[in-house]
């Protein structure tokens, strides 16, 4: 990984990813490439290059990859769950056609690609306990489907060309920097932003629903990690669950309380993110990306909550 090219740089996942392989990895160039009307600022824009990345258009990516020499491509471009329920046909562009430009270069230029994968490539007969890594993946949602082909498509791609594609299945990702949109998973980062503001959170989805959630450091280790595993040791590729923590919303509303014991919460469900969530996993077997690549986090609820806090204090600027 010396030449690596975030496709949806300035989002939630991809504006701490760039920024961390940028820092960690001497000698790396990291190009940050954005849409417009999402443009990088601030230390993404200035921490090095930044390029118009279309996944859309090919002739602009593939312009990039032969630029900059690309040999690794991380394709963070996507419609999240809720959003992309009301924008099926933009999401299957972004999602199905973005991805397929993005390995047609890969093949044809030798890159790596990691596209991830989430809880949300699973359906209502999936084994919602201990989901194992192999199992049933029948998704209700468009957001699903598109996840289930990207899998499929990236396995075809390594199988038949030989192009090193790897991915995880993540988890709701419970960040600070930027935040999500439209996802089922956003109430678990909201949450937060109201207990430090001291507002009411109304939350869309209802008590007991069990979701897997992860604090960022972890989700970019692991981002980071699959790509450098070895890969004789990989008996799967696209896509490892990773997993490591469980919970509904009342735990997560007690562990910050414990902290800010004045949060208050009215709950008022939206049907069409509760239909997704009720479908998803509780909880996913991981031991897969344990064995073969020694995935292991670091945070739970506690640890998670506290370092959001004191961050999202900070950034709001609220004592
Ligand atoms: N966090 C995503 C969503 O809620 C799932 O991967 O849509």
């Amino acid at each position: 990984m010396k030449n690596v090219l975030v496709i949806g740089s300035t989002g939630q996942i991809g504006s701490e990813l760039t920024m961390k392989i940028r820092r960690e990895i001497p000698g790396s160039t990291v190009v940050a490439g954005f849409v417009p009307g999402a443009e990088p600022k601030g230390e993404l824009l200035e921490t090095g290059p930044s390029e118009i990345a279309n996944v859309c258009d090919a002739k602009q990516l593939a312009a990039i990859v032969d630029k900059y020499q690309i040999d690794t491509i991380y394709n963070l471009a996507a419609l999240l769950s809720a959003t992309a329920e009301k924008k099926p046909l933009l999401a299957w562009d972004i999602q199905m056609n973005g991805l397929l430009n993005i390995l047609e270069i890969a093949r044809e230029k030798g890159c790596a690609v990691f596209t991830p994968s989430s809880i949300g490539s699973f359906g209502p007969s999936t084994p919602h306990v201990n989901t194992p890594q192999d199992t049933i993946q029948r998704p209700t949602s468009i957001y699903g489907v598109t996840k289930v082909a990207t899998e499929l498509l990236s396995d075809y791609y390594f199988h038949k060309y030989g192009v090193d594609t790897r991915s995880v299945r993540f988890p709701g990702l419970i960040s600070y920097k930027t935040l999500p949109g439209g996802g089922t998973t956003d109430y678990a980062v909201e949450v937060y932003y109201s207990a430090v503001k001291g507002e009411e959170f109304v939350c869309p989805i209802g008590a007991g629903t069990y979701m897997d959630m992860m604090y960022m450091p972890d989700a970019l280790k692991a981002a980071v990690d699959i790509m450098y595993a070895d890969p004789s040791r990989l008996v799967h590729r696209n896509s490892f669950n990773i997993a490591s923590m469980s919970f509904e919303p009342e735990t997560l509303f007690e562990c910050i309380r414990k902290e800010i014991p004045s949060l208050k919460v009215r709950y008022e469900v939206d049907p069409v993110r509760q239909a997704i969530a009720d479908s998803w996993p509780d909880c996913m077997d991981d031991s897969c990306a344990r064995s073969e690549w020694d995935w292991k986090p670091s945070f739970d609820m506690e640890s998670m909550t506290k370092d959001m806090i004191l961050h999202l204090r900070e950034k709001l600027d609220l004592k």
